[in-house]
């Protein structure tokens, strides 16, 4: 079974989404194991800092390495072959491809962090810097839900047909999803582009091609 570590402050961020549809449903398949694990559980003074501010000045307040550390080692210690993520702004890019590579671990720790950030020492104890996209967001846990998300779709049994994670966006390196059409066939004027009724399967084919790659040149 795939495994999910979260090391976060506000374990109850990730109730909700893990609790409805495919995460939902993934874990009541025993196909992944969700765990949060409260970095604050791992200060050792008396008012159970997790924070304190930057040296050299400025503002805000950083994540001080030896509570997170131990949440590290805390995680690394249930699962030892875990893949140990840091979610960060000024991580690599996220991307479709690092999903495929990350759900071919044994399982992944995501360590979310809040304040302005991370002392630097801590990057050395994790095994690589991830980024959603380049916005600042108030912590790592939207960012943990993303990844989280886009891991258990992948994962084998978890998807209805196996095709439609092969046929998503991006799973062809850079080109994006063709436009889809569903009932009525005429909505406010706006009509299924013929092609989609033909029933012609080498046409409708080449059509989504030639879509996929006018709308990856005119957005991206
Ligand atoms: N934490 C704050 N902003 C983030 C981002 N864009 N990606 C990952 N983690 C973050």
């Amino acid at each position: 079974m795939f495994h999910a570590q979260i090391l976060t402050l506000f374990p109850e961020f990730f109730d909700s989404p893990l609790s409805c549809s495919i995460p939902k449903r993934a874990i009541a398949a025993g196909i992944v194991q969700v765990e949060t694990i409260q970095i604050r559980d791992f200060a050792t003074d008396k008012h159970h800092s997790v924070d304190d501010a930057p040296y050299g000045g400025g503002p805000g307040m950083l994540m001080k390495p030896e509570p997170v550390v131990a949440s590290i080692r805390a995680a690394r210690e249930q699962h030892p072959d875990t893949h140990v993520v840091m979610l960060t702004p000024s991580g690599s890019r996220f991307t479709q491809a690092k999903a495929l590579e990350f759900i071919e671990k044994p399982g992944v720790t995501l360590l979310c962090g809040r304040y302005e950030g991370f002392d630097e020492r801590i990057c050395n104890y994790v095994d690589e810097q991830i980024s959603l996209g380049d916005y600042v967001l108030s912590g790592g846990e939207p960012a943990a839900i993303c990844v989280l998300d886009a891991l258990i779709r992948l994962l084998p049994g978890v998807l209805g047909s196996p095709e439609s994670a092969v046929l998503d966006s991006f799973s062809e390196e850079g080109i994006l999803d063709w436009p889809h059409y569903t009932r009525p066939e005429n909505f406010e004027d706006k009509r299924v582009p013929a092609v989609l009724l033909s029933g012609n399967h080498a046409a409708i084919e080449s059509w989504r091609r030639a879509q996929a790659k006018a709308r990856s040149k005119n957005r991206r």
